[in-house]
């Protein structure tokens, strides 16, 4: 279990994260959705223990990330914005050396992996030779190699076109069934995510705007969400044929975002 406790973190006078209260439970496949510079990624990054509260704290399965730091990491796979790799050095190399840092020593597992993400064909090209969408797989595979309990992503489907996004998500989605993994995944994409996760936090400006199991946010007497997105005229397709959207509004913000704004969510309006 993830419980974070009124965690703030402030940068000089800007707090980026502030207040946030958040429980994960062992198994679940939770998105922290939200715009760009809501937080999400300063969230993230306090969970992987990368930089450290400015007040609150973090514990994972009861331990507090600033005591047992290293017992806690050894336990997470990370994946964030932008993978690095060894451009000259192939995608199976790249990943033996992810294993060496790791302490795994089992080839056959490297193996395994590159062929869950769909990469054992190309594993002795370069990366340099990799797609955007290769790349994030590789990743992906990079942070299972020590078969982690916990999976941090953030934004992992970020860049990818629609394929790559249902490739990634799919393999998210089994390693939470089927493996039992703990998943946090961020984006600014609302239905890219909708479909594969159990629960759900969206944060704005720092501080969560509202948590929980999808279908509790969704249920009758909830008012109305904000939804941000960079494919409006996709969001406003998925949006219109759910039985629990009885109207829409759509609010114009920035170059290339837009956001909806659901007036009334009933679900069991038909
Ligand atoms: N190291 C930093 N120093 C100063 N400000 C930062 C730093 N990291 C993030 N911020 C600010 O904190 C806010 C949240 O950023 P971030 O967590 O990256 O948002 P998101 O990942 O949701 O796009 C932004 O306003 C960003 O500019
Ligand atoms: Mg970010």
């Amino acid at each position: 279990m993830i419980e974070l406790k009124k965690v703030t973190k402030c940068f000089g006078a800007k707090c980026a994260v502030k207040d946030v209260d958040l429980l994960i439970s062992r198994g679940d496949l939770f998105a922290l959705l939200g715009p760009n510079g809501a937080g999400k990624s300063t969230i993230l990054s306090m969970i992987t223990g990368l930089i450290e509260p400015s007040r609150g704290y973090i514990t994972i399965d009861e331990k507090n990330l600033c005591v047992d730091r290293k017992e806690i990491l050894n336990s997470m796979g990370i994946l964030f914005e932008n993978p690095s790799f060894y451009d000259y050095l192939t995608g199976r190399e790249n990943m033996a050396l992810m294993a060496r840092l790791k302490g795994v020593h089992k080839n056959s597992e490297i193996d395994r992996l590159l062929d869950m993400v769909s990469l054992l064909d190309r594993a002795n090209d370069l990366v340099k030779r990799y797609s955007l969408g290769m790349k994030q797989r590789l990743a992906l595979a990079s942070a299972l190699i020590s078969d982690p309990a916990i999976l941090i992503l953030d934004e992992p489907t970020n860049g990818l076109d629609p394929e790559g996004i249902h490739i990634i998500l799919a393999l998210l989605q089994d390693l939470s069934i089927n493996k039992q993994k703990t998943i946090i995944i961020s984006s600014h994409q609302v239905f890219d995510v909708e479909s594969i996760c159990n629960k759900i936090a969206i944060i704005n400006n720092g501080s969560i705007l509202c948590d929980g199991k999808l279908h509790e946010l969704l249920k009758e007497d909830a008012q109305s969400c904000i939804v941000t997105t960079t494919r409006p005229d996709e969001c406003k397709k998925f949006l219109m044929d759910k039985p629990w959207v009885k109207d829409f509004k759509f609010i114009p913000r920035k170059k290339n975002l837009k956001e909806f704004y659901i007036e009334t969510i009933q679900r069991n309006r038909q």
